[in-house]
């Protein structure tokens, strides 16, 4: 029997299984602020690599209102969270919606600014900032990265251009796609490293350390 289906028929039947309610309120926030959050299933990717993971401390580069933070957050409770964003009033709704997490930090600051000043370490790591910047951010966040770490980056696929020629992508894409590419193929080639695309919603880039 031939079955046909796409990837969006795949989304929507992976979102239909999973109980979201408890996103409610970071949902309804990110619709009335119209701000960009971390989709369903992807969230449910994440929940299940950290609660596999039990990673002592995190980081969420790039958490927003704190949607992918609150999905670190249901896979592991008990991780000490380290959260960032650049942008301001993302940062305020965060730091009030968390405010009784005695285990989560909020630092309004650029992810990069950040990992070259602490003087922390991390088993796991979430990245959803701009993603030409995520081969930066990997070469800041390397040396921060404990034994066995996980990192996982979100949205690699860049709609599904890095898939693509340069000719059938869009200008505004062309320099995130030639950047993506260039940092897939170095984990990819890198011997120390586990990695795999992960195909849901934008795409995740798992990498843990041998
Ligand atoms: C796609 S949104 C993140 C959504 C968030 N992960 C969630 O699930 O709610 C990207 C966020 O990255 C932040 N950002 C972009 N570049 C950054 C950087 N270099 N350092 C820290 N935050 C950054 C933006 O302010 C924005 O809130």
């Amino acid at each position: 029997m031939n079955v046909s289906f796409s990837p969006t028929i795949c989304e929507n039947y992976l979102k239909s299984l999973d109980n979201i309610e408890d996103y409610k309120i970071l949902r309804e926030a990110a619709n009335r602020m119209g701000v960009p959050s971390l989709e369903e299933n992807a969230c449910t990717a994440l929940t299940n690599i950290v609660s596999i993971k039990r990673p002592e401390k995190s980081i969420d580069i790039g958490c927003g209102i704190g949607v992918s933070s609150y999905a670190i957050l249901k896979g592991f409770p008990e991780t000490n969270l380290t959260a960032i964003d650049s942008n301001l009033e993302r940062g305020l709704f965060f730091q009030n919606h968390f405010k009784d997490y005695k285990n989560v930090a909020y630092y309004q600051m650029r992810g990069e600014q950040y990992l070259k000043t602490c003087d922390k370490t991390f088993d796991f790591a979430f990245i959803d900032s701009v993603k030409r910047e995520y081969f930066n951010i990997w070469q800041l966040l390397r040396p921060k990265l404990n034994k066995n770490a996980c990192v996982v980056f979100d949205d690699i696929l860049i709609y599904g251009f890095v898939m693509a020629e340069e000719a059938e992508t869009p200008y505004k894409y062309q320099t995130n796609r030639k950047e993506v590419q260039n940092f897939i193929s170095h984990i990819f080639s890198d011997t120390s490293l586990n990695a795999q695309i992960i195909p849901v919603n934008g795409g995740l880039l798992v990498i843990s350390l041998k």
